[in-house]
Parts: structure tokens; C-alpha cells; sequence
């Protein structure tokens, strides 16, 4: 039998697609539940869309190929069929939304969608490959254990990334696009803890503070929370993605205090204090303690000069910081890099190259910043792909 489209992945991409392209559709995931991802994200709410979604949000070899597709299905667009599908939602911080009660009530609705749409479904089947023969792709599959060949007009790859292969991540995408002669940019673990081989955090592993951190062309105002291997929280999720290895980070305590000013105050108030003690009054005081040890801040404040307080101040503002490594695609929440979007059509998500060959999801190099803003791509990329088919 042949099918009109074959969905490689259930993912967010892949069943947002299933859902909305009509004619026969077949989809496939080796998982034996389909969007698992989505299930466990968010700590289990879904934070499925950000309410200031915009191109800027979104890392790429390509800035502006991410445009078209956000703005032809907005986030306002994925909220109105999530109203439409009767789930409350609320927003957390910064424009994230989330489900009131489930993550399984957003698998539910596509799952819903695909089924009125009539779109097939097999799990536990595994893609090994895909040719082309004439007009047709043949999409080599392990069901249940027995190999077998299904015929397609067109396929579309929605297999995500590398991210947390525990979970079933495998980079399929990229070895088929590859096969039919696409690009795959260097790809590597994103939205990941930063870790430190002397792990200078340990002592003070579940402290959290408000942070500016910077790394690359990036700079985020989120929490830092300081762990035993290292760097975590927003802020260093965010800078994650734009830090390479070999790379410093920058990092601001407390950006809205005014350290210089906090010190001198000090300084006026409480002069028989040690700088170190006066900064426990504005820091946890096991992360002021081991700053005190780390820059030596036992200089009584009495006889500690302008010039002293503002070098401290400095090192306050701009912490230089030299991550070892990440926790890699064991923990990172996405993959940054991916299938080149040189060779796909930012309309259609269309291999320019291989008419019938889709790409859609984090498997193309449109890697979206922490807060709802990946499966925004996975809802717009579908639907441009969707709509094109
Ligand atoms: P996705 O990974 O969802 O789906 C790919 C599917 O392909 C999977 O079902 C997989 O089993 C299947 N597959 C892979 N290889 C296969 C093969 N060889 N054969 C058959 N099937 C195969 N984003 C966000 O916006 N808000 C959030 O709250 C979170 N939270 C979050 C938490 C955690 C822990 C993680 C790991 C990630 C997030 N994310 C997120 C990121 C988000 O989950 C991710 O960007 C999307 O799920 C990507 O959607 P895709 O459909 O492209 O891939």
C-alpha cells in the first residue's frame, strides 16, 4: 500500500503535522507512546508556547529562516486551538504558558486532531532508513520486531534531535537527510547544565540567586543555581546555547543591586566588618563565604579604599567563569544545530533539492531559547509543512 505522506516521529512536530495535512497519513515512532517529550516537559505542565514568541528568540545558521513559518502560526494561533480543545492554561513567568492540569492533555488533543484527521499511528516501529525509487520513498521499518517496507509520496522528518536518548533520541533525521545530499550543521547538547571538573560549586550545591549571565552573543536575566557538577537554572540554560567549549561565561550577582554603592554603605555603616561579612547581608552567606575565600575578601571595610570596593563590585558585575564541559545530551532539553536550512524552503519546510522530502521540528537548525519557544517551532514548522502538503 502506498501512503500520501509518511510522518517519521509522534513528536510535537510530527503529530501537530499527522493532524492538519489530510490525504492518507501514516506516522511512526518507535516509542510506545507518542509524545513522551511532551508528556514529561515542563515539569509535567507543558510550558507549550511563550506569549512574546518572535524570530529574535530562536538560534540559526540562518536567522530569518524561522520568520515565515512563526508568523503564518503564531503562538496565538496554538492557544486558540488549545481553547478550542477546552484546556486551562495559565502563564508562569515571562510570557511561558503552561496546562493548568497536564502536559497529557496537549498529547491528548493531537492525539484527538490526528484521529478526526484520520492519520495512522504505529508505535514501536523503528525507522532504519529511506530510499527513493521513481516517484516513490521507501521507508525501511522494524514493527514490532519483523523488518518491513512502506511506500510514500512524501516523507516528513520529525525525529528530533539528539537530546536525552534514554528517552529514544537517535539523530535519525540527520543520517537521511545526509543520504539525500542535505547539509547537517555541527550539532551540539543546548538548554544543558554547565559543569566545572573541580567542581568548585559542591559546598554551596542548591544555592540559587538572580544572575545575569552572558556567554557568546547571549545574555539572559534568569536564576543561576549553583550545583555539584557545576552551573544550572534559567539563566545558565539560556547561555548554554551560546557558549562553546574552551569558552568563559560572564556572570552578574544580583544584577539590579548596585554593589559599589551596597559596599560603600557598608563601609559607613559597619566599617569593623570584613568585606566578605558585609556581602552575606546581600548573597546567601555559603555563596558569600566561598567568594570570600575564592578573591580573598578579608579587608576590614574601615581601611578599604575606593578603589578596592569598586574592584570588588567589578567581580560582583562580571563574574568570569570557565565551564569544563555540559551535562550533554543526557540532560540538555534540545539539540542546537541540525538539518542545514540552506537546503530546505522556509515556506514549506521542503527539501529544495528532494521534492517530497520534509523537514520540520528540532531536527532543522532552528533552535528556540527556554520557555515554550522549541514547541512553538515544532507548531509552526508543522503547520507550514502541513499546509504546503
Ligand atoms: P520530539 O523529540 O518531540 O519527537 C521526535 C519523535 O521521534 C520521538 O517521539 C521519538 O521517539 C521519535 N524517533 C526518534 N528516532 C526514531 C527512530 N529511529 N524511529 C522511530 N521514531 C524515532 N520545549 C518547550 O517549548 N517547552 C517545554 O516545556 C519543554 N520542556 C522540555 C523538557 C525536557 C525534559 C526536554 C528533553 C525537552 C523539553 N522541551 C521543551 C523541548 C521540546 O520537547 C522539543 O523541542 C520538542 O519535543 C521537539 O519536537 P519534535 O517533534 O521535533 O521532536
Amino acid at each position: 500500500m502506498t501512503y500520501d505522506t509518511l510522518i517519521l516521529g509522534a513528536g510535537a512536530a510530527g503529530m501537530m503535522c499527522a493532524a492538519h495535512c489530510g490525504g492518507r497519513v501514516l506516522v511512526v515512532d518507535h516509542a510506545k507512546a507518542a509524545g513522551e517529550k511532551i508528556r514529561i516537559s515542563g515539569g509535567g505542565r507543558c510550558n507549550f508556547t511563550n506569549m512574546f514568541a518572535e524570530p529574535a528568540n530562536f538560534i540559526s545558521g540562518n536567522p530569518h529562516f524561522c520568520k515565515s513559518a512563526l508568523a503564518r502560526f503564531t503562538q496565538w494561533d496554538f492557544v486558540a486551538m488549545v481553547d478550542k480543545a477546552g484546556i486551562k492554561w495559565h502563564e508562569k513567568t515571562l510570557g511561558q504558558l503552561f496546562c493548568d492540569n497536564s502536559a497529557k492533555d496537549i498529547v491528548k488533543m493531537l492525539l484527538d486532531l490526528m484521529e478526526q484527521a484520520g492519520a495512522e499511528l504505529w508505535l514501536e516501529t523503528a525507522v532504519e532508513g529511506v530510499s527513493r525509487e521513481g516517484d516513490l520513498f521507501q521507508v525501511r521499518l522494524v514493527r514490532s520486531g519483523r523488518p518491513m517496507t512502506v511506500e510514500a509520496k512524501r516523507v516528513v522528518l520529525a525525529t528530533g534531535g539528539k537530546s536525552i536518548p534514554k528517552m529514544g533520541a537517535t539523530g535519525i533525521a540527520y543520517q537521511i537527510a545526509q543520504g539525500f545530499g542535505l547539509k547537517v550543521t555541527d550539532t551540539r547538547p543546548a538548554l544543558v547544565p554547565l559543569t566545572f571538573s573541580s567542581q568548585p560549586f559542591a559546598g554551596i550545591s542548591g544555592t540559587a540567586i538572580p544572575g545575569r549571565v552572558r556567554a557568546g552573543n547571549g545574555s539572559f536575566d534568569e536564576a543561576v543555581l549553583f550545583t555539584h557538577r557545576g552551573l544550572s537554572g534559567p539563566a545558565i540554560l539560556q547561555a548554554s546555547s551560546y557558549w562553546t567549549e574552551g569558552d568563559s561565561i560572564h556572570m552578574t550577582l544580583c544584577p539590579e543591586n548596585d554593589w559599589m554603592a551596597l559596599l560603600r554603605q557598608a563601609r559607613t555603616d559597619t566599617p569593623r566588618r570584613q568585606i566578605g561579612t558585609a556581602l552575606a547581608e546581600h548573597l546567601p552567606k555559603k555563596l558569600a563565604q566561598l567568594l570570600d575565600e575564592t578573591w580573598g575578601l578579608q579587608d576590614q571595610l574601615a581601611n578599604t579604599t575606593d578603589k578596592r570596593l569598586s574592584e570588588v563590585a567589578a567581580l560582583l558585575a562580571d563574574w568570569e567563569l570557565t565551564p569544563t564541559g555540559s551535562e550533554g545530551y543526557r540532560t540538555a532539553e534540545v539539540t542546537l544545530g541540525g538539518i542545514d536550512t540552506n537546503g530546505l524552503s522556509s515556506k514549506t519546510m521542503e527539501a529544495k533539492d528532494v521534492p517530497g522530502l520534509y523537514a520540520i521540528g528540532e531536527c532543522v537548525d532552528v533552535t528556540g531559547w527556554l520557555g515554550g519557544f522549541n514547541f512553538q517551532w515544532a507548531w509552526s514548522s508543522a503547520m507550514a509543512c502541513a499546509k504546503a502538503i
